[in-house]
C-alpha cells in the first residue's frame, strides 16, 4: 500500500527510535522526508538506513534544535525548497528530562524539558500550520506520552511538558479543523528506544533490565512496545485513512492507560 506517493513529510527526531522508525515505514509507503534532528551524526546514519530499505525515496537531512525558532523556519524553508509543500508532519522531537522528587527538581531543569518538549512542539505546530494553511490540506500528529494523560512522580518537566503536547493538539485541531487540516496526537507507553534504555537506567542504574522487568509486569501486555508499532500508528494518522479524526490522542500502550 503506498498511502503517501507524492507527499512530504517531515519527521523530527527523525534519528530516534520512534522517529527513525516512522522514516523507515512512510518511505516506504512512498513518502519523500525531510529528517531534523539536534544530532547531525544520528541524521546521516538514519539517511542511510532509509535509503537501504527504500533505494527509490528522497530523504532530505536538516539538523536543527526544534526549540530554536529561526532552525524551526529553517526547516520548513529547506523542505518547501525541495518539495513544494508540506503534507504531513510528524512533530516527535523529545527528552525524557531528569527524575527527581519534588524537592531537587529545579526550576532550569523544568524549564529545559518544556523547552524542547513542549515550545519545541509549538514552533513546528506554528511554523508548518501557516504552511498547511496556505495549501488547505495536511495532517500533523504530534508526540505525546501516557504521561501527557496521567501523572507519575518525579519527572515534573516531562509530565507537564506533555501535558501541554495533548492541549495543543487539541487547540490546534479546533483551529484548523476548517482549513482541510488534521492535527492528532500519539501517546505512546513504554517503547524500546535509546530513550527508554536511558530511563531504565535512571530508574535502576545497577539493574536497567530490572526496572525493565518491573515496569512491564505492570503492562497488561507483558511487554514494552517497538519503534515500529508506533510507526504504524503514525502512518495511519497521517493517512487519508485517518481523514475525519481530529483532536485525538491515540494511546498505543499495550493497555497500561486503561487500568
Ligand atoms: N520511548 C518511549 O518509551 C516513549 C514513550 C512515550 C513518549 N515518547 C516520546 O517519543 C518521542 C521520541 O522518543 P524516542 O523514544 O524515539 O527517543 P529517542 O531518544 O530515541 O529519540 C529522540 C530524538 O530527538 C532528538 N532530539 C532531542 N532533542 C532535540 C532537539 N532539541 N531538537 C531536535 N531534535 C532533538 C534526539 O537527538 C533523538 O534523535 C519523544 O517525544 C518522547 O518523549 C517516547
Amino acid at each position: 500500500m503506498k498511502r503517501f506517493e507524492g507527499k512530504a513529510v517531515v519527521i523530527t527526531g527523525g534519528a530516534g527510535g520512534i522517529g527513525l522508525s516512522t522514516a523507515l515505514r512512510l518511505a516506504s509507503e512512498g513518502a519523500k522526508l525531510t529528517l531534523v534532528d539536534i544530532s547531525e551524526d544520528g541524521l546521516a546514519t538514519a539517511k542511510q538506513q532509509v535509503l537501504e530499505s527504500s533505494p527509490q525515496a528522497e530523504v532530505l537531512t536538516y539538523a536543527a534544535d526544534v526549540s530554536n525558532e529561526e532552525h524551526v523556519k529553517g526547516y520548513v524553508s529547506a523542505t518547501l525548497e525541495a518539495y513544494g509543500s508540506i503534507d504531513g508532519f510528524f512533530n516527535n522531537a523529545g527528552i525524557d528530562g531528569k527524575r527527581f522528587p519534588m524537592d531537587d527538581y529545579t526550576a532550569e531543569e523544568f524549564e529545559r524539558v518544556m523547552k524542547i518538549n513542549s515550545t519545541g512542539v509549538f514552533l513546528g505546530l506554528k511554523h508548518v500550520l501557516a504552511q498547511m494553511e496556505k495549501q488547505g490540506s495536511g495532517a500533523v500528529v504530534n508526540t505525546a506520552s501516557i504521561g501527557g494523560l496521567r501523572g507519575w512522580s518525579s519527572q515534573y518537566g516531562y509530565i507537564a511538558s506533555k501535558h501541554a503536547v495533548v492541549g495543543m493538539t487539541q487547540a490546534a485541531a479546533v483551529e484548523f479543523a476548517a482549513k482541510g487540516i488534521q492535527v492528532n496526537a500519539v501517546a505512546p507507553g513504554g517503547i524500546k528506544t535509546p530513550m527508554a534504555a536511558e530511563a531504565m537506567a535512571k530508574l535502576n542504574p545497577e539493574d536497567p533490565a530490572a526496572a525493565e522487568r518491573q515496569f512491564t509486569a505492570r503492562v497488561p501486555a507483558k511487554r514494552m512496545g517497538t519503534p515500529e508499532e508506533i510507526a504504524g500508528a503514525v502512518a495511519f494518522l497521517l493517512s487519508e485513512d485517518a481523514g475525519f479524526i481530529n483532536g485525538h490522542v491515540l494511546l498505543v500502550d499495550g493497555g497500561q492507560t486503561c487500568q
